[in-house]
């Protein structure tokens, strides 16, 4: 009998439930403390898991009861949510999307999961990949943005990066898809409420993140706390034990969201405890996160023959196979078991700054304001932004101090000198005194250009931050149109740094900036990050991974809409419109500017029919016509013209990049499977369908802006027609 079976086979049903359970200990920046008895409860061997420990010391202290005080001696699993970062924060996902450079993803979580398993953890509960169409939903933030191509490919590079090759490895996290599935899509952006779209839309959309975190390895699944069409996802048999365990395969861990199974009582599907536990495991949740619902009601369930002894087995078997497979049996010490060289840990806020001056995305650049160069540079860096490590850290900071986290100013002020860099707040994020403003203006009067630092506070985007109206908050566009107006009598650019969880609407801001750079959360080198950009030492590269409307509107706003039957024509009155804005996002998925200025030409394609065991080779020349060398990300985005089934105008299935020196041409190559050009039939099964496809590329999601060629699907069959 293996190690598994003869633990299971020696287990009380207490014991059993125990390792089904993960219980929060309380951390505070003093330290970690064990809620309640759960030290007797973890020697009792019922508390088999536990979440939110910091610190390597108390970890192992929390083990050493488990593995040298319980009967069987059974490791903890100890998690934490590192989403992005642990002690040093990168930028949020979403700004960490903007990249579009899988190495860069799957290496921010390699080193997450490097810090976190130094400090005894051994698993994250990451990567979010929540596709998300509407940013009234605070948790825009921690996903991958809008597209689910990028979505997957964001899944599979972040599961390599935390999870290495090995599992066992001591530096290496298991980590947690979540939260499964279509939580992006709450109704009208607001937090935990009620899903329901089609079935299509959940395939199409929301399933092909969580299909590639499978494909990867990944160790564990978190259902989202949502109901989908009326069934919880924490009791939903069809999409956890159907598809993610029958159809894809998933052989790993669920673990329930926090106090999720209990919440299936508010839901309304479930009566008490005991009902709601057993929705959940016959779901196949194996691990109940907070609610205590398998300890208090597994016990009544079994005596009244609603769940077995086998189905409680089964959930144990996997929570104990994962511990196997991290190693916690052979040595639960092993992750923490030594300090972090110093030396890995600069190098990772080297890191830090590179991705945070990478995430930036700079949607405005009037008259080619940025970078300033000029020499003895005066800054006046303003606005409630300027000056705010905590804001800098964003809505995950893992086990990150408030403090630390360089800000705009001191960025600045580091690289160029105290003297020459002015602050003022202004205002504040949002409360109602413009008292500062005064203030403020007076430090442009001595400045050559005004940095304004404005958006969101960090608390503003995450869970349970939805919000309906997506302007700036507080009094700061008052304070920016002063500044605005200050600038334009002295002759001043204003550069806009915004800070935000998502994208906001802002017309009027990037009409009346100069420049306008979208920094998200940048993390714990921000102000580096920034002003390595604004000084030109970095050539900006980020472009946005979400469309940012005109209006609040139009929201739910993305590139990847299907066609009308009356598409927009302004001259006929008919069609699909809107009266009083445009259909068009004001800035579109991918858009982002840099240093350069880039000129697409020759795209080629291959001519006769594509079979589908065919990789499709796409090339495209790319000429820098700026005066400064940048770095071009180039998109693939095809179209089915005529398909069984309606096809959205674009569909994002592939991205390039090149950097290119002023005056040089280079060509961008990107592979495409033509399988990656199935799509789910009229029954929902894929299907390649013979018939023309555009192949579109170029610079963002903005048909206008990309080059056009087609190509010819061949049908395997020797009809050689369409459904
Ligand atoms: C609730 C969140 O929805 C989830 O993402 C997180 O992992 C858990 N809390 C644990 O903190």
């Amino acid at each position: 009998m293996n190690r598994i079976e003869s633990l299971l086979s020696k287990m009380t049903l207490a014991e059993k439930l125990g390792q089904m359970t993960m219980t929060a200990s309380s951390y505070a920046v003093t330290g970690p403390v064990i809620a309640g008895d759960s030290t007797q409860a973890i020697k009792d061997g019922t508390i088999g898991n536990l979440l939110n420990m910091v610190g390597a010391q108390h970890v192992h202290d929390m083990q050493r009861l488990a593995v040298e005080e319980s009967r069987l001696g059974i490791p903890l699993l100890i998690g934490l949510d590192v989403i992005h970062g642990h002690r040093t924060v990168f930028p949020i996902p979403l700004g960490e999307a903007a990249l579009f450079d899988p190495k860069m993803w799957a290496l921010t979580a390699q080193e997450s999961a490097r810090e976190a398993a130094a400090d005894g953890l051994a698993m994250t509960f990451a990567p979010m990949l929540d596709v998300s169409r509407d940013p009234r939903w605070g948790r825009s933030a921690e996903g991958p943005g809008e597209d689910p191509w990028l979505g997957a490919r964001i899944a599979e590079a972040k599961v390599h990066g935390y999870q290495g090759n090995d599992l066992a490895a001591p530096h290496t996290l298991s980590a947690v898809a979540k939260h499964y599935c279509a939580y992006g899509a709450v109704t009208a952006g607001r937090e935990y409420a009620s899903v329901d779209i089609s079935e299509r839309t959940v395939r199409e959309v929301h399933l092909p993140a969580f299909e590639a975190a499978v494909a990867a390895g990944v160790a564990a699944v978190m259902p989202a706390f949502t109901d989908l069409a009326g069934v919880p996802m924490t009791a939903n048999v069809a999409l956890l034990r159907g598809w993610l365990r029958g159809k894809l395969g998933f052989r790993g861990v669920i673990v329930s969201d926090y106090h999720a199974i209990a919440e299936l009582i508010h839901h309304g599907v479930a009566a008490d405890l005991a009902h709601a536990a057993t929705l959940a495991l016959k779901a196949g949740v194996d691990i109940d996160m907070m609610a205590d619902a398998y300890r208090r009601g597994l016990p009544e369930a079994l005596s009244r023959g609603w769940v077995t002894m086998a189905e409680i087995d089964t959930a144990v078997r996997r929570v104990l196979t994962l511990k196997l497979r991290l190693g916690l049996f052979d040595d639960p010490y092993r992750r923490g078991a030594r300090p972090e060289d110093p030396a890995a840990v600069s190098a990772r806020r080297k890191l830090a700054r590179v991705v945070g001056s990478r995430a930036i995305v700079m949607l405005k650049n009037g008259q080619g304001v940025l970078p300033l160069t000029k020499p003895g540079l005066r800054l006046a860096v303003i606005g409630p932004l300027a000056d705010s490590s905590v804001d800098m850290r964003g809505p995950w900071w893992g086990a990150s101090a408030p403090e630390g986290h360089v800000t705009v100013l001191e960025g600045f002020r580091q690289m160029l000198s105290d003297a020459h860099v002015a602050h003022a707040q202004g205002v504040s994020i949002d409360d109602d005194d413009t008292s500062g403003i005064a203030a403020a203006l007076e430090r442009c009067e001595t400045a050559d250009a005004i940095i304004l630092c404005v958006g969101e506070a960090a608390a503003m985007s995450g869970e349970a931050a939805s919000r309906a109206h997506l302007g700036l908050p507080g009094r700061q566009r008052a304070f920016a149109d002063a500044v605005f107006e200050r600038a334009r009598s002295l002759g001043k650019p204003v550069v806009v740094v915004l800070f935000s969880g998502r994208p906001l609407v802002v017309p009027w801001l990037a009409e009346k900036s100069d420049a306008l750079l979208a920094a998200w959360f940048p993390g714990s080198e921000a102000g580096n990050a920034i002003a390595d950009v604004v000084l030109g030492h970095v050539s900006p590269s980020g472009r946005t991974p979400v469309s940012w409307p005109r209006a609040a509107g139009q929201v739910p706003i993305f590139f990847g809409q299907r066609p009308s039957g009356r598409p927009r024509d302004a001259a006929d009155h008919y069609t699909s419109k809107y009266l009083d804005v445009a259909n068009d996002p004001l800035f579109p998925f991918g858009f982002g500017l840099t240093f350069g200025r880039f000129k697409y030409s020759n795209l080629r394609v291959p001519a006769g029919g594509v079979a589908e065991s065919d990789t499709i080779v796409v090339r495209v020349d790319v000429a820098n016509e700026g005066r400064r060398a940048a770095e071009e990300t180039v998109f693939l985005f095809t179209h089915d013209r005529v398909a069984s089934v309606v096809r959205p105008v674009l569909e994002l299935k592939g991205f390039g990049k090149i950097s290119l020196e002023p005056g040089e041409t280079g060509t961008v190559t990107m592979l495409l499977a033509a399988a990656d050009l199935k799509f789910l039939g009229l029954d929902l099964e894929p299907v390649f369908e013979a018939g023309d496809v555009e192949i579109l590329v170029g610079p963002c999601a903005d048909r206008s802006q990309l080059l056009l060629a087609g190509i010819e699907l061949a049908h395997p069959a020797p009809s050689g027609i369409k459904r």
